[in-house]
């Protein structure tokens, strides 16, 4: 067994928490996040000492087999939130609101009333940042919701995007890019998800936003890193992200590779220059 993985297995953990996030971004500490839908992958991901397990409507993808994550419900996010729970301890549990349940706040307060009370969550994921998404994030900020941003390339906006593509490549996008992760932040986010855009771009933001900022194909400049678990463990049906990377090649099950993932992330060679931001 490697020695990182032999370590993470004896730590005993203090459990992180969305004031904690902050705090590793202060010390410089890197954040490894992880999507995660059932009992049994968030206990190895415990194990190994993942700081964040999200249950993102990728399950939309991976587990029901949909070409996008726009048929997801509240009631999947729920039930698959309670199964995470369940083999969690420290590590933090964040929960995506589902395509159009986060369209007004009243609506966004019901929803993540759920995420929360029924699913066990800790804090809730949303998509977007444009004007009428900061007034729900700073709603649920208001009702005592954690809330972690997402911009970028936002899967729920795939109709408007025209398709899954990167994100703030013009100056123009890139500047409004930036005005909407901080406009996210000042609406109160505690954490941002910085999908798909260009590593300078994100580096940028990083840099300037007292909040952490999550990358996935954002480069390395970011406060952490998230993938999709089955992309990084190369059971994905089909095409792999050029982001993602299979951990479960050479590796001998999950869990190790749970704890590459992790100690590659704390030690800055996740991601790479092989892993090409976009
Ligand atoms: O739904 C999801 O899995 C996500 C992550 C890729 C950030 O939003």
């Amino acid at each position: 067994m490697p020695a990182y993985l032999q370590a993470a297995d004896a730590a005993k953990r203090k459990p992180v928490t969305v004031p904690g996030l902050r705090r590793m971004k202060a010390h410089g500490d890197k954040i490894a996040m992880l999507t995660c839908y059932d009992a049994s992958f968030a206990a190895h991901m415990e194990a190994v000492g993942i700081d964040v397990a999200l249950v993102g409507d990728s399950l939309g993808n991976v587990v029901q087999g949909r070409s996008s994550t726009l048929p997801v419900t509240l009631d999947d996010i729920v039930y698959h939130t309670r199964l995470v729970r369940r083999g969690l301890a420290a590590t933090l549990l964040i929960a995506d609101m589902p395509f159009m349940t986060f369209r007004d706040p009243p609506t966004a307060l019901a929803a993540a009333a759920r995420l929360l009370s029924e699913g066990g969550a800790a804090a809730v994921k949303l998509e977007g940042g444009s004007g009428w998404v900061c007034e729900v994030i700073a709603a649920l900020t208001a009702h005592e919701v954690p809330v972690c941003a997402h911009v970028g390339l936002t899967p729920q906006s795939v109709h408007k995007m025209g398709g899954y593509r990167m994100q703030g490549k013009t100056d123009d996008a890139a500047a409004r890019l930036h005005a909407e992760a901080r406009a996210v932040a000042a609406a109160g986010a505690e954490l941002l998800v910085l999908e798909s855009v260009p590593a300078a771009l994100a580096g940028a933001i990083t840099r300037e936003l007292p909040i952490p900022t999550i990358g996935i194909g954002a480069g390395a400049e970011c406060d952490g890193q998230v993938l999709v678990s089955y992309d990084m463990l190369g059971i994905t049906p089909g095409h792999r992200p050029k982001f993602s990377k299979d951990f479960l090649a050479g590796r001998g099950s999950v869990r190790e590779a749970f704890a590459a993932y992790a100690d590659e992330v704390r030690t800055g060679r996740f991601p790479g220059p092989e892993q090409i931001a976009g």
